[in-house]
């Protein structure tokens, strides 16, 4: 029988540069959206996929991202003195069950392959999954428990897709194809910020993945990739010379890069209409501006 994927890695040691001056003391993690912060729009959907344990692996700098998985009794106890249930339960609904939560920390930002590989001696020899909080995905099956589902089928390794226009192709790790049945696509070799023109596809790399152990033997010996940086794409591309599976699962659901000023805003707004209590203020308000901007 093929092992449950249990645990998952959130590399989150990244410098968040695009964002500053304000990721000199937010972490980009526990940046807002709408309400929460993005780090908890990723344990939702890890908690609905059936992880079970969540490994951060973080940096300098980012003490506030632990503080938040703390408990908060004080402010519980405040809350239910002032009878705020419903506060109450959405607070609860961020604790973490003791030991489920560990931290790793990367020393340099040596790239997403090197970070994944800081926590090979928490995953051991069983399969694990790689979400990278900045990418939110609204979906109706939340994306990470599509691809748990159409693993038990594949095994070997599997990474999101999405198709996405020629031209924006090298900010991407890319996949090149051998078939391709829809949903699953079958993977030949990766590549990571292809130059222009030279993508073997537009089906790009989103940050989902679901690995095998053997990537992080790959990554035990890797050197620097694309960008001076250890690469996970290329740690992934090795496997497959290896006879190890890789499939691509174009997941079904609308992708935000929070990364970006401009996708972080998209992703404010469209969360924002998403939400009934905000939905028709925020309409009303989108109205008003675009017809000033007609005028
Ligand atoms: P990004 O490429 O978005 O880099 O990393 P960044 O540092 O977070 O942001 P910018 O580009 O400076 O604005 C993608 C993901 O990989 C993690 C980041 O934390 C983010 O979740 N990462 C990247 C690491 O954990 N370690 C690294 O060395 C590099």
């Amino acid at each position: 029988m093929r092992k449950k994927v249990t645990k998952a890695i959130f590399p989150v040691a990244g410098m968040g540069t695009r964002f500053l001056p304000a990721t000199k003391s937010v972490p980009k993690e526990i940046m807002t959206l709408v309400d929460r912060p993005l780090v908890q729009y990723a344990i939702d959907e890890a908690r609905a996929a059936g992880i079970k344990e969540f490994i951060f692996v973080t940096s300098r700098g980012k003490g506030a991202l632990e503080d938040y998985f703390d408990l908060a009794p004080q402010l519980e106890q405040e809350l239910r003195k002032k009878g705020k249930t419903e506060l109450l339960e959405i607070l609860k609904s961020t604790n973490m069950d003791s030991g489920a939560i560990a931290y790793v920390r990367q020393h340099k930002a040596l790239g997403l392959g090197h970070a994944v590989w800081c926590a090979r001696r928490l995953i051991g020899n069983e399969p694990f999954a790689v979400m990278l909080p900045d990418d939110v995905i609204a979906a109706e099956k939340p994306c990470l428990q599509q691809m748990v589902e159409a693993y038990a089928e594949t095994g070997g390794n599997m990474v999101a897709a999405m198709e996405v226009a020629p031209e924006r192709a090298s900010s991407y790790g890319v996949l090149d194809i051998s078939e391709d049945d829809g949903e699953l696509v079958k993977v030949k070799g990766m590549v990571e910020k292809p130059p222009a023109g030279e993508a073997p596809s537009n089906l790009a790399v989103i940050g989902r993945y679901i690995l095998s152990p053997s990537v992080l033997q790959h990554l035990n010996k890797m050197k620097s990739g694309s960008g001076g940086e250890i690469q996970l794409t290329d740690a992934i591309a090795q496997d497959i010379e290896n006879e190890n599976n890789v499939h691509g699962y174009r997941f079904r659901g609308q992708r935000f890069d929070c990364g970006s000023k401009s996708g972080f805003l998209q992703a404010t707004v469209s969360f924002g209409l998403a939400r009934e209590e905000l939905r028709d203020d925020l309409r009303t308000y989108l109205k008003s501006i675009m017809l000033d901007g007609d005028t």
